[in-house]
């Protein structure tokens, strides 16, 4: 029998990072499909529903036959009611040739680092990170730069390392608060210390801010708003984590013109256009009631209280009171340092679906990200299982 021929892949697929999220997700399903009640820590996703308002609107535009293609970088109703929320919430300017609208944050990422980065490009990036950012860096032949985020300062840039890491190689800085995936988040004086290098050695932020709703103790302090360079900066942002819309795919980045021009290049030659029916849900959830996005917030609110104040009881686990997004990030390295064992440990013998904080970079290393998008009663039982396999856990 003739076997059947195979190709070499593409060079540069060996250099494509995964997420853990979704490889955990996968291991957890499986687990599931033999009859075992998993509770899922792991996706960084709301648990709540889309807003009702947000459904009708995309249900009434598929009635009114709105499917059918747009312009590459979105419906101009939505880029500029995006433009106006950003003009708003950031206090900086924007029109509508400023905004990309494409289907997730994430395309968004990858698009804006395919069309800014050259190979040898150097990337300053915080680690850990959510993965997406170094994967494509890689992927391009640039090269990701780590800058440590430490637990003893809240997970938060500290600007002398930053300084270090400038080389004249240095393209851009990727910028992320609130953090995935520490849950940490950057001062208006950190935004200024980050600014002045920006400034002083001339390079780009690319700034992912799609946790801005979900700031708890300090009002959001926004890169884009407070850092005074617009012209220097790249704001990313979406709608799946602020109105729970992480299946419908829809997230924008605002630019300087030229870049979104190359980035809505880039959405032409892949994507062609974002979904129409989710653009026009989209304009639904930017003018629409927001007491929707608040009550998600103050429920996440009390669900880190939780999480935050159990963990802390269990022997061995330190963990940081996170400022924002839905992730805690406790240090577990006193039970083991091996985090990715551990959390494989956590789902198999516990029934836990977490994820080892090295899968967002080294210095992640005996941590473990934990979502909060989940019941107060899954928490509560989580805890109760977490404390229980960690008691017994043998290195
Ligand atoms: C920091 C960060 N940026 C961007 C995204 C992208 O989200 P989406 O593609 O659903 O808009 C995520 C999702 O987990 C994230 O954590």
């Amino acid at each position: 029998m003739q076997t059947a021929p195979r190709f070499a892949l593409a060079e540069t697929m060996s250099q494509l990072g995964t997420e853990s999220a979704f490889v955990m997700l996968a291991k957890a399903r499986a687990l599931e499909a033999l009859g075992r009640s998993i509770i899922h820590l792991e996706v960084g996703e709301p648990d709540f529903d889309t807003p009702d308002h947000v459904k009708e609107a995309g249900i009434a535009a598929i009635r009114n036959n709105r499917t059918h293609y747009t312009p590459s970088t979105g419906i101009a109703e939505l880029r500029d009611a995006i433009a106006a929320h950003v003009t708003r919430t950031r206090g900086v300017p924007v029109t509508r040739d400023q905004v990309v609208v494409g289907p997730g944050g994430k395309p968004i990422i990858a698009m804006t680092l395919l069309a800014m980065l050259n190979r040898g490009d150097e990337v300053v990036i915080p680690d850990p990170a959510y993965p997406a950012y170094r994967s494509i860096v890689t992927y391009v032949g640039a090269v990701p730069v780590s800058v440590p985020l430490q637990e003893s300062r809240g997970f938060r840039f500290d600007p002398a390392d930053l300084e270090r890491a400038v080389t004249s190689k240095t393209k851009m800085l990727v910028v992320n608060s609130p953090h995935n995936p520490t849950g940490g988040i950057l001062t208006p004086a950190d935004i200024a210390a980050i600014a002045d290098i920006a400034r002083r050695h001339n390079i780009l932020v690319m700034t992912d801010e799609i946790y801005n709703r979900h700031s708890y103790d300090a009002e959001f302090a926004s890169y884009y708003g407070l850092s005074g360079l617009p012209d220097q900066t790249i704001l990313i942002d979406g709608f799946s984590k602020a109105w729970a819309m992480t299946g419908w795919r829809l997230g924008f980045g605002v630019y300087p013109k030229y870049i979104a021009d190359a980035v809505g290049a880039l959405m032409l030659n892949t994507v062609s256009c974002t979904t129409t029916f989710v653009q026009d849900a989209g304009i639904a959830a930017l003018s629409g009631d927001d007491r929707p996005v608040q009550k998600m917030r103050d429920e996440f609110l009390r669900r880190r209280a939780l999480l935050v104040e159990g963990l802390r009881k269990i022997p061995g686990v330190t963990c940081e009171m996170p400022g924002g997004a839905f992730y805690v990030f406790p240090n577990f390295s006193k039970i083991d340092t091996d985090d990715v064992k551990l959390a494989n440990h956590i789902l198999e013998e516990g029934n836990v679906a977490v994820l080892g904080g090295s899968t967002f970079g080294p210095n992640g290393k005996g941590f473990i990200r934990m979502s909060y998008a989940n019941s107060e009663e899954n928490l509560r039982e989580a805890l109760a299982r977490i404390t229980r396999v960690v008691a017994a856990y043998k290195r």
